[in-house]
């Protein structure tokens, strides 16, 4: 594998699609290869079919370990199909969300244990690590009052969950982000949108120097 394996993080309504869909076409710009860019859950037929069962607002009733498991699914398919082609033939791969999203949600978030999440999420992901994760940081206040406004945005099953759900998703991020200072670089993404994408910008073409040309 000789691609680059780059995923973007943050609790809701961090703004990382909104980020993403800004940063693509400037870092597609001056990319040494093409970019795939990509989502979780999703990203493929099946794996869109899991989001669905997963997100519906009406699916009150599924247990805790359903829901990781369903989540753990929907990766695995979308890694088989889309990150690992791409990655083996020298692409560089932006997934909106990966396993760090299944620690902090499921582990944090529904008080599974992120052990417990990283052993599942091993099995599916044959250990595939991201090279580097830009991490959107927002506090949980702020990030719930940006989703309920948004009116383009659907709430889903997750987005119902109260203030404290949200609080563990967001301490557990940070302590991610503690632990592993090699691979995820923390943004502050109360910012402007423009700063926020302006120093997500810099940040990954600063740390994969082979992957970008500098000087845009
Ligand atoms: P999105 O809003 O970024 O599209 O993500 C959908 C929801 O799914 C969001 O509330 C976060 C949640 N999620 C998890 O709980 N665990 C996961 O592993 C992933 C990928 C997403």
């Amino acid at each position: 594998m000789n691609g680059l394996f780059i995923t973007i993080e943050g609790p809701d309504g961090a703004g990382k699609t909104t980020v993403l869909n800004e940063l693509y076409p400037r870092l597609q710009m001056i990319a040494n290869s093409e970019i795939v860019k990509t989502r979780e859950p999703g990203g493929v037929m099946i794996a869109e079919k899991i989001r669905q069962i997963i997100l519906n607002p009406e699916h009150q009733q599924m247990d805790e370990r359903t829901e990781a498991l369903l989540y753990a699914a929907a990766r695995r398919q979308h890694l088989v199909e889309v990150i690992l082609p791409a990655l083996n033939a020298g692409k560089i791969v932006i997934c909106d969300r990966f396993v760090d999203s299944s620690l902090t949600y499921q582990g944090a978030g529904r008080r599974i244990g992120m052990k417990e999440i990283a052993q599942i999420n091993e099995f599916a992901t044959e250990g595939l690590t991201p090279d580097f994760t830009l991490y959107l940081d927002v506090d949980s206040d702020t990030g719930l009052r940006r989703i309920h406004r948004s009116r383009t945005q659907e709430i889903d099953r997750l987005d119902l969950e109260g203030l404290e759900f949200h609080q563990r998703v967001r301490h557990a991020y940070l302590k991610l982000a503690e632990e592993n200072p090699a691979r995820i670089h923390r943004i502050d993404a109360k910012a402007s949108l423009q700063e926020v994408v302006d120093s997500s910008f810099s940040a990954i073409v600063e740390a994969n120097p082979k992957y970008f040309k500098r000087g845009e």
